[in-house]
């Protein structure tokens, strides 16, 4: 007998130490274990608790690295991130997906991440909830298994979202709901690459998280809507900010641009009405010439300030119609011609393409009429300028040429910036408030066009903008 005890001890032993050791949390024993007789098989139940607490352990890690993070203060998705891999101990997935219901009832994929080649169910892919699975499981508050995707697919071939995961290389599923205060906010969805993956331990290791997963995606949630509205407070700012400075800039031209033809319609009213200045009729008429000039510059003035106060408030409306191209252009060069001759400047019309164009004629010769100003402007006397046209695919293009001196390239940046006055000055006395290529650009723009220029210093520049044509 006691001979035969003496293996059975030792192994008894062994057993003990390897108790002791699991006690300490070295779960990592090797013990000699046969089911063959009673003490064997006891090993084999000494292991198994091991294996068992080994698993437990690294559970509760996983659970302690969630909640670390969410004390962290981290968003979900940061926080999936980080655990990604460690979630692996205690679900088996090839993927995590979580998505998020909006308002709306519209569930949107958030974040996913996945260790197959291909990903087909991204980000931003969204579905409505209404009639949808999705809705059930949130109906009946429990995490769903499916076993089979392959065979779920086929019983519900329209189940556009599990075509995706399957093409992805999925087969089986677990789709677990997120609540905050029993409301429903959204699904994490852990997903396998082999079949039969999930049981219902793996839904119970969910239901321990969930709770506190789901009072971070509503943390996340809170903190993406006060971000958005942050930014767009801060968007709002920056362009209140723009238009303060734009109305200070304004007052300024309005004060220094408008005082001095009012003082000198002032002087020439009071020459004209005072008897005690015998002035002629040919003075009486230049004074009335100096006040009608100094009047209509006025005007314009108002009306490109009015222009800007419009645009810059969004309510630029087009009055679109169909436009013959040419006859437009030609009574346009007819407009300036007599101010150009005064200059000794030619303006020519180059014939070019038919065309017929949709555009707000008005609006539109505010643009052609402040580009062949500028031309006639800030030209030099006895120089040419043409006006040409021509079809180019789908859009027409227009422009005019002159000899003045050009735009020097550091210049060209701010041009087509409110009140942005380049070195070229007029050449016959004309005003020039740098309005006319800021207002233009903006019209073109509103039209679907482009507007630019090309230039040589000393030699001229051509301005042009394009339009659609009308079909
Ligand atoms: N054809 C041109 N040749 C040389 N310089 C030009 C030409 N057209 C415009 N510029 C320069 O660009 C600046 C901006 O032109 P823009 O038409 O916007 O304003 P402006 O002619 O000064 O004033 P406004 O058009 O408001 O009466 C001008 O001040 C001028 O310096
Ligand atoms: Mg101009």
């Amino acid at each position: 007998m006691t001979d035969q005890l003496t293996p059975l001890d030792d192994r008894i032993q062994q057993y003990l130490e390897a108790a002791e050791r699991i006690a300490q949390g070295d779960t990592a024993v090797e013990l000699p274990v046969s089911p063959n007789d009673e003490i064997g098989q006891l090993g084999l139940k000494i292991l198994d608790f091991a294996w068992d607490l080994e698993r437990r352990t690294r559970k509760e890690q996983v659970l302690a690295e969630i909640v670390a993070s969410i004390n962290d203060g981290l968003l979900l998705t940061d926080i999936l991130e980080k655990v990604y891999e460690s979630f692996k101990g205690i679900i088996p997935y090839n993927r995590i997906g979580l998505s998020l219901i909006e308002e709306g009832g519209i569930v949107r994929a958030y974040w996913a991440k996945t260790d197959r080649p291909v990903m087909q169910l991204g980000t931003g892919y969204s579905a409505s909830l209404e009639g949808s699975t999705l809705q059930t499981i949130i109906e009946t508050g429990q995490p769903r298994i499916l076993n089979d995707l392959q065979a779920y697919l086929e019983q519900k071939p329209g189940s556009h979202s599990t075509g995706l995961i399957v093409k992805e290389g999925l087969r089986s599923s677990l789709t677990c709901p997120l609540f905050v205060a029993r409301e429903p906010v959204g699904f994490i969805f852990f997903s396998s690459a082999s079949p039969n993956t999930y049981t219902d331990e793996h839904v119970d290791t969910f239901v321990r998280i969930a709770s506190k997963l789901s009072v971070i995606v509503e943390k996340g949630r809170l903190t993406s809507e006060l971000a958005a509205q942050k930014e767009a407070v801060e968007r709002q700012n920056k362009e209140l900010e723009k238009l303060n400075e734009l109305k200070n800039t304004f007052l300024g031209i309005a004060a220094h641009d408008l005082r001095n033809p009012l003082s000198t319609i002032l002087l020439a009213s009071e020459m004209l009405v005072d008897d005690t200045f015998e002035i002629d009729e040919n003075e009486q008429k230049m004074l009335l010439g100096d006040i009608q000039l100094q009047t209509n510059y006025m005007l314009k003035l108002i009306d490109d300030l009015l222009d800007v106060t419009m645009i810059e408030s969004g309510k630029l409306d087009l009055d679109l119609e169909p436009l013959d191209l040419p006859d437009f252009l030609i009574s346009a060069v007819k407009r300036h011609a007599r101010l150009a001759a005064a200059k000794d400047i030619s303006i020519t019309y180059q014939p070019g393409d038919p065309a017929d164009i949709l555009a707000d004629s008005r609006r539109l010769r505010q643009v052609i009429d402040n580009l062949l100003s500028n031309a006639v402007k800030y030209s030099p006397p006895g120089s040419r300028i043409t006006v040409h046209a021509r079809v180019d695919g789908r859009m027409c293009w227009i422009g005019v040429t002159d000899e003045g001196p050009g735009i020097k390239p550091e210049e060209s940046p701010q041009l087509f910036e409110y009140f942005s006055r380049a070195s070229s000055r007029p050449t016959g006395g004309e005003k020039s408030t740098g309005l006319g290529l800021a207002i233009s650009r903006r019209v073109i723009d509103a039209h679907g066009g482009k507007i630019g220029f090309e230039s040589e210093v000393g030699r001229g520049s051509t301005f042009w903008f394009t339009l659609p044509l009308n079909h």
